[in-house]
């Protein structure tokens, strides 16, 4: 379904990104992992048009989409969960989720993907009303999630869901993402937790300093002791 090739990208005159190349299967999930800094923000943002390649090929669904603009990216149906659980603070949850789907006309979809949303995180749905500041940390990152699952996208962008979670607010995440590949969403989850990317992927990806360093099956993630220590530290 994506299709990453020889992805290259540099801010001013700072290489980042180097020959970065991977597939992300239809109804798969994929984890890209690597320490702070090593690009894997920098990957998402080429992917939604936040920034432009210097060179490579990204093919989405056979589009060849690398320097799109992102509204544009967003209607083909690829959609990021940001970094850093960027919810609406002002605004409340049922706004912040009618926002996610400000692209979108079919209605009854919406409604239907909006009642997908809060059956996946039942803790939103007591707090519709509630402003999004005012939620906990892990319900904001919920909401971060159920947002972008509201452009109704079939790849779906996770930029360390699990980061500042208590351990049983990381299992509902895991839980949440389970229950989306189970539903057929196609997912590359950005994670610095192994034991997360373990869990719910298929295969995994990891960078340094702007290169792939490894690929293989997500599973083998935890007893591979020299990839562990290399890289994941
Ligand atoms: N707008 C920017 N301008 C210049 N350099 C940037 C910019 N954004 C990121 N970088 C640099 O690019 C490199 C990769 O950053 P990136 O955010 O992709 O890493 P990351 O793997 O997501 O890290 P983290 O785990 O801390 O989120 C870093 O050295 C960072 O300082
Ligand atoms: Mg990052």
């Amino acid at each position: 379904m994506l299709e990453v090739e020889h992805l290259a990208v540099s801010y001013g005159p700072t290489r980042i990104l180097e020959d970065v190349s991977f597939h992300v299967p239809r109804g798969r999930v994929v984890a890209l992992l690597g320490g702070n800094g090593s690009g894997k923000t920098t990957v998402l943002n080429a992917l939604t048009g936040m920034v432009r390649p210097r060179g490579g090929a990204i093919r989405f669904g056979g589009q060849d989409c690398a320097g799109w603009r992102p509204d544009r990216i967003l209607r083909l149906g690829l959609a990021q969960v940001p970094q850093g659980r960027e919810v609406f603070a002002s605004m409340s949850v049922a706004e912040n989720l009618e926002l996610g789907a400000y692209t979108r006309r079919d209605r009854e979809g919406v409604r239907r993907d909006t009642e997908r949303a809060l059956a996946l995180f039942p803790r939103l749905r007591e707090k519709a009303r509630r402003r999004a500041g005012t939620l906990s940390g892990g319900e904001q990152q919920m909401l971060a999630v159920a947002r972008a699952l509201m452009s109704g996208p079939r790849l779906l962008l996770m930029d360390e869901p699990s980061v500042g979670l208590a351990p049983n607010v990381v299992g509902d995440m895991v839980a949440a993402i389970r229950a989306l590949r189970e539903e057929g969403l196609t997912i590359l989850l950005v994670e610095q937790n192994v034991g997360v990317a373990a869990a719910v992927a298929d295969s995994a990806h990891v960078l340094q300093a702007g290169r792939i360093v490894h690929s293989g099956p997500a599973s083998g993630l935890l007893d591979d002791e020299e990839v562990l220590r290399s890289y994941l530290g």
